[in-house]
Order: structure tokens, then C-alpha cells, then sequence
């Protein structure tokens, strides 16, 4: 750890300290694991270097394909150093495949594969427990200028498309995801938080057992498994495909 951090926030599954470059920040993956707004909590050794790892790996992959990101290197097994932005306090979740809360808000069948990705905003806010937003609201709210809400969104598809493929050549299916943007000191728009099991759904593609197949925090919210032998499978074979010619 850097000298002279000192925690500025501290999130569910995250701890951001402040170092000495005032643009940047150290970002530290902790073990902890939350559900349904903290209902439900547990703590598994070595989730942090794990999702540290695979975040790191889908940055860096994400960036070699042209996303702006706020990621700038690995420092240690569990934390990153990254630009410090603004969080813009909107959850950005693309759908592949229904699942989870879709599911019980409309009458999509769990697994259903959507014709196109389907984009849904939710204001990131614990107390208002996170509800989904309308472009109307967002607009009301005064978060977003609309040409920013569409910069978003277009780079959401982008990132699916290069991740849906990239999961695919190690037999992942990506289910859905939520990402974060923030702004930075120049006032860009780069892509922020994490990118892991934590915050998205992956389907082992070698196996039809729906109760072993979710490889990610269903194992976790929905008591499939064990959380670390999943995390554990996808790390290695993001490893695997980085590392081969
Ligand atoms: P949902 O089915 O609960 O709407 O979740 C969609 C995706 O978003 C799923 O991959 C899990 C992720 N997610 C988060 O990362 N944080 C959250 O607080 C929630 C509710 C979902
Ligand atoms: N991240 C959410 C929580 O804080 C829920 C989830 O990921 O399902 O509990």
C-alpha cells in the first residue's frame, strides 16, 4: 500500500484511498460480499485478489479495444490505481439473456435471449434502494445532459459487443451487466468501478445444470454454490485465453 492513504470512501465491496498524486486514487477490492441492498452479507477469502485480477484483465482488454477507462495499473494483489472521477449516480445494467430482476417485473421467462441488448438505468441511491429510471427522469434530475446519456449508452453497447465476444472464446455466456461512468478531471466521460462476478452474470457454456452453471453472485444470492470455486474458474480462464499466443 502507498504511503499516505487515507480512505476517503468506503463502498460495499470497495475502499477508495487517496495518494499522493491528487488525480489519482488507490482502489482496493475487500472480500465482503452484499445482496439485495446489504440484506444479505458474507465475507470469502480471496473474492478481493480474484476480482482484482479479472478486472484488471477486462480493463486492460477493454482498453486495448478504445474504451476510456479510469483504469491505469494493477498495484498489488488486491488493489488498482486508478484516475479519480466523479461518479455519475446512475447504474448502467445491459441485458443479453433475462434474468434476474427483469424477470420479475415483466413476464420474460428466466433465460429468455433478447432479440437486441436491452439497456435499463437505475439511480444508484441504497436509501431509495436503487429504482429504475426513465430518460425522463434522468432528465428531471438534472443528472445528465441528454448527449451524455447517449454517449453512455452507445459506449455500453460497445463494451457488450467486445466482451460478449471476448467471454465466448472461453465458453462464458454474458448474461447481463452494470457498469459505472464517472468524469474525470478533464470533464470526460471514462468507464469506472469494476468490472467482475461481483457486477455481472456469466454462464459456464460447458455445462446445462442450472444450479452450477452461474458462475458469478447468483452463486451467492441465490445459494448456488460456492462463490470462490466460480470466481476461481473464471480468473483462470481469462488467464488461460490472455496468456496464449
Ligand atoms: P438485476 O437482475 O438485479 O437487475 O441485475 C442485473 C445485473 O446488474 C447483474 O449482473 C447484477 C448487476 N447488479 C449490480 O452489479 N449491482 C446491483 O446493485 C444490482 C441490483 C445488480
Ligand atoms: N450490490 C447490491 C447490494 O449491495 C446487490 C446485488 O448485487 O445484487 O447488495
Amino acid at each position: 500500500m502507498h504511503t499516505n492513504s487515507k480512505l476517503i470512501y468506503e463502498g460495499k465491496a470497495k475502499q477508495i484511498f487517496a495518494i499522493n498524486d491528487p488525480n489519482q486514487v488507490l482502489i482496493k477490492f475487500k472480500d465482503d460480499a452484499t445482496a439485495f441492498n446489504a440484506a444479505k452479507k458474507a465475507k470469502f477469502k480471496g473474492k478481493g485478489i480474484l476480482n482484482c485480477s479479472i478486472s484488471t484483465n477486462i480493463f486492460e482488454y477493454l482498453m486495448a479495444n478504445g474504451i476510456p477507462t479510469h483504469f491505469i495499473r494493477r498495484d498489488g494483489d488486491s488493489s488498482i490505481i486508478a484516475q479519480k472521477i466523479n461518479i455519475i449516480p446512475i447504474e448502467v445494467v445491459l441485458r443479453n439473456t433475462a434474468y434476474g430482476s427483469i424477470c420479475k417485473q415483466t413476464n420474460l421467462i428466466p433465460g429468455t435471449k433478447l432479440k437486441k441488448p436491452l439497456i435499463d438505468f437505475y439511480f444508484k441511491n441504497d436509501i431509495l434502494n436503487d429504482p429504475l429510471l426513465t430518460r425522463e427522469r434522468i432528465k428531471l434530475m438534472e443528472i445528465l445532459k441528454d448527449e451524455d446519456l447517449n454517449f453512455i449508452e452507445q459506449l455500453t453497447y460497445k463494451i457488450n459487443t467486445i466482451l460478449k465476444d471476448f467471454f465466448l472464446n472461453i465458453e462464458l455466456d454474458l448474461i447481463d451487466f452494470k457498469l459505472e461512468f464517472g468524469l474525470n478531471k478533464n470533464n470526460e466521460i471514462i468507464l469506472g468501478d469494476e468490472f467482475s462476478p461481483d457486477n455481472c452474470r456469466l454462464w459456464d457454456m460447458k455445462t446445462q445444470n442450472v444450479n452450477i452453471k452461474s458462475l458469478d453472485k447468483d452463486r451467492f444470492r441465490n445459494d448456488l454454490g460456492d462463490l470462490i470455486e466460480a470466481y476461481t474458474e473464471i480468473n483462470k480462464r481469462i488467464d488461460h485465453f490472455m496468456s496464449s499466443p
